[in-house]
């Protein structure tokens, strides 16, 4: 099963590049997974986004720390098997922590998430949600964990905790995307996916304002920044729990010109 998992998608430039790639390359993959927690201008995501990504042919949408800056969210949440928030949010949280999804040649997928802990809100602990998320796994379907984290440290680590149980351990949040793909006991990793947006910028925001920030450490209204933007993803050729290829992606629509 060749399966592609698209990295933070980050406002209106990032849901233009992912709409223009899955226009003529969906029918490469037989899934595909996108993190999609900064669609609504880097806060959240919004039913709209949402249904966006679905009728472009994502099969699932992950989250992570910006889960519930839109209200509209928990209904969301709480109507669609096709998007998963991080696992280790306390219990009652509305919205589910894995999925299960099934390929048009019935092979089975399933998607969980976990929040790190270090610089991020102090959720539950990631590691036996982790472990959680592998139990609840069905025994015939490939398992792919979006360790959603600021510390590479964190992600490292989750991913040799899932070594050889799940079949990629994927990194999101960062928005770089690192270069440190390998299969470790059956297992694809990368710390982080990277963002798919506008790479020319602070990690999706416009620099004036983040800039400004740092300078004067009072409160500025961060935009999204605007222009060229690109798709960061992996390609994850996998068979059933063991991963047998690991790929980065970075694309650019020919039409977009030049970065920054
Ligand atoms: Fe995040």
């Amino acid at each position: 099963m060749r399966v592609l998992f698209i990295g933070d998608v980050f406002g209106t430039p990032g849901l233009r590049v992912a709409h223009r790639f899955l226009r003529d390359h969906r029918g490469d993959y037989d899934l595909v997974v996108a993190n999609g927690e900064n669609t609504a201008g880097g806060f959240g995501i919004t039913r709209k986004h949402a249904e966006q990504l679905w009728g472009w042919g994502v099969d699932v949408i992950t989250l992570g720390n910006h889960t519930f800056d839109q209200d509209e969210v928990v209904d969301l949440l709480e109507s669609s098997s096709r998007i998963v928030r991080p696992a280790n949010y306390p219990a009652g949280t509305p919205g589910l922590g894995h999925t299960t999804v099934a390929a048009a040649n019935g092979e089975r997928l399933t998607v969980g998430q976990v929040m790190g802990r270090v610089f991020l809100e102090p959720l539950d602990d990631p590691f036996p949600a982790a472990d959680a998320i592998v139990e609840a796994c069905p025994a015939d379907a490939a398992l792919i964990v979006d360790v959603h984290a600021e510390a590479t440290s964190e992600k490292k680590v989750l991913g040799y905790h899932l070594q050889g149980r799940a079949s990629a351990v994927l990194g999101t949040h960062t928005h770089v995307q690192t270069a440190d793909e390998g299969i470790f006991s059956g297992t694809a990793y990368l710390t982080d996916v990277g963002m798919t947006g506008v790479q020319h910028s602070a990690i999706g925001m416009q620099f004036d304002e983040v800039h400004a920030r740092f300078l004067t450490k009072r409160r500025h209204r961060f935009r999204p920044a605007s222009g060229p933007a690109t798709l960061n993803g992996v390609v994850l050729d996998l068979d059933g729990r063991r991963a047998r290829g690991v790929q980065r992606l970075q694309w650019r629509d020919e039409g977009e010109g030049a970065d920054g």
